[in-house]
């Protein structure tokens, strides 16, 4: 059983994280809003990365006096070269742990072997259902009776990996993807902080595919506003 990064015991240090980003970046403004500027907070955000020149998310982080990067993907070759800058960019902030927070980029294996237990995402599913993209239109198409997001430790394929913490809402008859997409971000917003704070304290370990969270039911949230 290996730790996740994270803090133990002793004196307290910030868990250093970059935030990759491609986009709109609204989940990087609910890390934001949890971690930076809080007298006690766990977390400090070295880095914010787009593979974007012109993502929103980008304006988010100078805003909130974060140091941002652009590594335009297409400057590079291919994705290997495009994987190495990044790695040495993360290197040279300090990073302990990456978070995806919308990166619209598939990562090569090696990267992923790299930062294997330190890189984590967010997917709108309640994994391991609903994998890539588009997935409102296709849970209300499965006629699911529930929905969410996840955050997860990332592994070779797309959007598998242990699973750290889970949101959940009921999927109501009126629900369009539209209106899904809206509430499972709110619970996106929820969540990540949520999750990244879990680990940053030291709370979250890698037992094969699983991650053990220590504390019962810390990793779970059901939104109870939103009942059917
Ligand atoms: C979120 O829905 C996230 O789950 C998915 O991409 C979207 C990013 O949104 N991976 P934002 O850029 O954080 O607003």
């Amino acid at each position: 059983m290996v730790e996740a990064a994270g803090t133990t015991g002793g004196t307290r240090r910030m868990l250093r994280v970059a935030v990759l980003i491609s986009g709109r970046g609204s989940n990087l403004q609910a890390l934001i809003d949890r971690f930076v500027g809080s007298a006690d907070s766990p977390v400090e955000i070295v880095r914010v990365i787009s593979n974007r020149p012109d993502a929103q998310g980008l304006d988010r982080a100078k805003a909130a006096g974060l140091a941002t990067k652009v590594i335009d993907h297409k400057a590079f070759p291919d994705r290997a070269a495009f994987d190495e800058a990044l790695d040495a960019e993360l290197r040279a902030a300090g990073t302990q742990l990456v978070v995806l927070a919308g990166f619209m980029r598939l990562l090569t294996e090696q990267f992923i072997d790299d930062w294997r237990d330190r890189l984590i995402n967010i997917h709108p599913a309640l994994l391991p259902s609903f994998r890539g993209l588009d997935t409102h239109r296709r849970v209300l198409k499965r006629g699911a009776k529930l929905h969410g997001c996840t955050v997860h430790f990332v592994r070779h394929e797309m959007d598998t990996g242990p699973i750290i913490a889970q949101a959940a809402l009921p999927v109501l008859a009126s629900d369009t993807p539209e209106t899904l997409a809206e509430r499972v971000l709110e619970l996106e917003h929820r969540l990540y902080p949520l999750a990244l704070a879990l680990i940053a304290d030291g709370r979250v370990e890698v037992d094969g595919d699983r991650a053990i969270v220590d504390a019962p039911g810390a990793g779970m949230l059901v939104n109870p506003q939103d009942r059917a």
